[in-house]
């Protein structure tokens, strides 16, 4: 069984990315800017910033933190005009869930599609419809980042994500059946209304589980050989849960990604390669 490790791999991707900026910084006279915006008090929004300004801060990008415990929309969407308008910043990145009582959809169709590092913004999600460049959401964009750094490549093959949020499910279903790199599989999409999930996956070579709920993917679900992506972090009595039972997957699959140490460290480094993107593109290196 092959470990997939997120931690080790994204270290090395940070590592990459700090030589290349090196390189860059000196060359452009400034740094890569990121502006990190969280509102309220959501313990597990306060640990992923605390992790992204981490990350920052270790691969030379400028970590801009706005932490705001009370806002309302019309200062948010004020702030983010600035940030849009700001020349040093390259990415902008609001930290979801927002209170209740804000409209998110409405914040993030404001972040300029050149500083959406996020990848939300309704103009990315189209261009990545249609095949075109533009940024990708990080978890999905490091999922398959992990596959292709375990040249593990899932075209041809049988895929099943479950789960469809905005945020991982549907970006990874479209991804995986694209054509080009780490992609070109045949995709199923099942959800809370799939009738019979266990079925699907049982065909599936590659499953991808994003569904929020602790040790839901079991072995009798999944074929023998398959590879097995846990991107769920779930906070339980016990610790951190993933989406799959790691314990009785691990001697039956051909890889798998831990919980923690699998998905989550991938999202952080894609997200600074996001960064090093938007910063490319308003440089014009
Ligand atoms: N909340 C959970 N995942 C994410 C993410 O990838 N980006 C942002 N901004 N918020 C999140």
């Amino acid at each position: 069984m092959i470990l997939l490790d997120g931690k080790a791999t994204a270290a090395t991707i940070r590592t990459e990315i700090k030589e290349e900026l090196d390189k860059l910084t000196g060359k452009y006279g400034r740094q890569p800017g990121l502006a990190v915006v969280l509102v309220g008090e959501d313990p597990a929004s306060q640990v992923y910033v605390r992790n992204k300004e981490r990350a920052c801060e270790d691969c030379g990008i400028k970590s801009m933190p706005h932490k705001l415990d009370n806002t309302t929309q019309l200062e948010l969407e004020g702030l983010i005009q600035k940030l849009n308008r700001d020349v040093n910043v390259d990415g902008i990145l609001v930290q979801l869930p927002l209170p209740e009582g804000l409209d998110s959809q409405k914040i993030l169709d404001l972040i300029d599609p050149e500083k959406d590092v996020d990848g939300f913004h309704p103009v990315n999600v189209g261009k990545m419809s249609l095949g075109l460049p533009g940024f990708k959401p990080c978890t999905p964009a490091g999922v398959i980042n992990l596959l292709k750094r375990y040249n593990l490549d899932p075209a041809c093959k049988k895929a099943v994500v479950i789960g469809r949020s905005n945020i991982v499910g549907k970006p990874l279903a479209m991804m995986l059946s694209q054509s080009g790199p780490c992609a070109n599989a045949t995709v199923t999409l099942c959800h809370s209304r799939t009738a019979d999930l266990k079925a699907e996956c049982l065909e599936a070579d590659f499953v991808f589980a994003a569904i929020g709920t602790p040790n839901f993917v079991t072995a009798d679900m999944v074929k023998e050989g398959a590879v097995v992506i846990d991107v769920g972090i779930n906070r339980t009595d016990e610790g951190l849960a993933g989406d799959c039972d790691f314990e009785s997957l691990k001697d039956k699959v051909h890889a798998i990604t831990p919980v923690p140490g699998g998905v989550g460290p991938m999202t952080i480094a894609q997200l600074m390669v996001n960064t090093l993107e938007a910063f490319r593109l308003h440089v014009g290196a």
